[in-house]
Order: structure tokens, then sequence, then C-alpha cells
């Protein structure tokens, strides 16, 4: 049987209220997908949504690490994947390459698995990113910084785009790979068809219900 499309929602820091986010999972939840969908909410809101994903974590499991959430935590609440390493935690946070993959590293070991973001200098950055992992129990995404929706100076990235940067990946690493980039309903299909990938990273198109939901039928139907 053909594995299951991956459609990760990251809603980053989004929405504002538990009950908005209770809202919109329930909303989503409601429909029976033949695809692994894993929404990935804010910290505060995953113990109540009982949420299969989060957007980041640390890299100790526990310990004097102020604001710090680690992957053991995550694992204890029910969280199968972790965003690893989103060009939004370098620009804002100042995450290096290696830092990422002290998170992988960890997260593995608390048995989870990383969902890693490589962007534009695809060979050094998974150099780093694969030292010391389990590349059996890893996912990959591509996504370049300037083809997020909100990006200042954004460029969009056709399925062709995809489909080279894809093939670069595919000769270090056999898992599963996904993109990541301003995917929404209308353009979903064609990264499936014509992109090389097995699933897709979603941010400001799993905010809205209705607009997720057709997104996720048409990724199954591609
Ligand atoms: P976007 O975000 O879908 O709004 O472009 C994707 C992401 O940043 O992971």
């Amino acid at each position: 049987m053909e594995k299951k499309k991956l459609v990760v929602a990251n809603w980053k820091m989004n929405p504002k209220t538990l009950s908005e986010a209770q809202e919109l999972a329930s909303a989503v939840r409601q429909e029976a997908f033949e695809a692994e969908v894993v929404l990935c909410p804010p910290y505060p809101f995953i113990a109540s949504l009982k949420s299969l994903g989060a957007q980041d974590c640390g890299w100790e499991q526990s310990g004097a690490y102020t604001g710090e959430v680690s992957p053991a935590q995550l694992k204890d609440l029910g969280c199968e994947y972790v965003i690893l390493g989103h060009s939004e935690r370098k620009k804002y946070f100042g995450e290096t390459r290696e830092m990422v993959n002290k998170k992988a590293q960890a997260a593995m070991q608390a048995g989870l698995t990383p969902v890693m973001c490589i962007g534009e200098n695809i060979e050094q950055e998974m150099e780093i990113a694969l030292v010391g992992t389990d590349p059996t129990r890893l996912v990959l995404v591509y996504e370049p910084e300037w083809a997020i929706s909100t990006a200042e100076h954004f460029k969009e990235v056709t399925p062709e785009d995809c489909k080279i940067a894809v093939d670069a990946m595919r000769k270090q690493f056999e898992g599963p790979i996904l993109y990541g980039g301003s995917v929404d309903s209308r353009n979903v299909a064609r990264f499936f068809q014509r992109g090389g990938v097995q699933g897709v990273l979603v941010g400001s198109a799993s905010l809205d219900a209705h607009e997720f939901i057709q997104l996720v039928k048409n990724a199954v139907l591609a």
C-alpha cells in the first residue's frame, strides 16, 4: 500500500486564544482524511488540542533552561512530530544549523520525528542537519525563506524549482521530503504531481479551516 501523504500545519504564533484554536482543530478533525495531518499549534495549546506536532523544542530533556520546552515533554503530551530549523527561528531568534542539529538529535532520543526545514543552501545545510541523526526517522522540508507567504521579498517556487531542489536532497536522503512555502488549496496538487514531494508544510493556509480542509482533500487526490 502506498504511504499516506503528510500534511503538516504550522500555525506559528496563531491563533490568539485557546477557544479559537479549539474551534479550528475540531473543524479540521471532523473530516476523515486519507492523509497524515499533523497540526502544530503554539506550545500552550498542545495539551488541550492533543496535537501530534509542535513547532520547535529544546536540545535537553529537562533541567535549568528557562523558557525552553523539551522533546521529552512534547512526547509525554502525545506529540509525534516536531518542526525544527524553520527560517523564522533563524531570522528572529538567532538559531544556527548546529543548534538545529542538536535539537534533532534530542528529539529523536525522545522518540519524536523531526520535520527539519532546509533552505536555499541545500548541500551545506543538509551536511550539518544529518550529523548523528537516524535518517530513517527523519522528515525533511524544502522551504526557502523567500517562498514563505509572509516573506518581505517574496518569490514564487514553481513545482519545477521544487523538483530540482528535491532531486538535490535525494542524493543524501531517502526518506520523506516535503515542500513548504505558500502552499494553498489551489497549488498543492502540483507539488505532488510535478514537485517530487511526499508531503507539504503549510503556514497561512492552515489557519482557515475551510481552506485547509480543501487543501488536504486536493493533496489526497493529487
Ligand atoms: P506559508 O508558511 O504557508 O504561510 O508560506 C509556511 C511556513 O513558513 O512553514
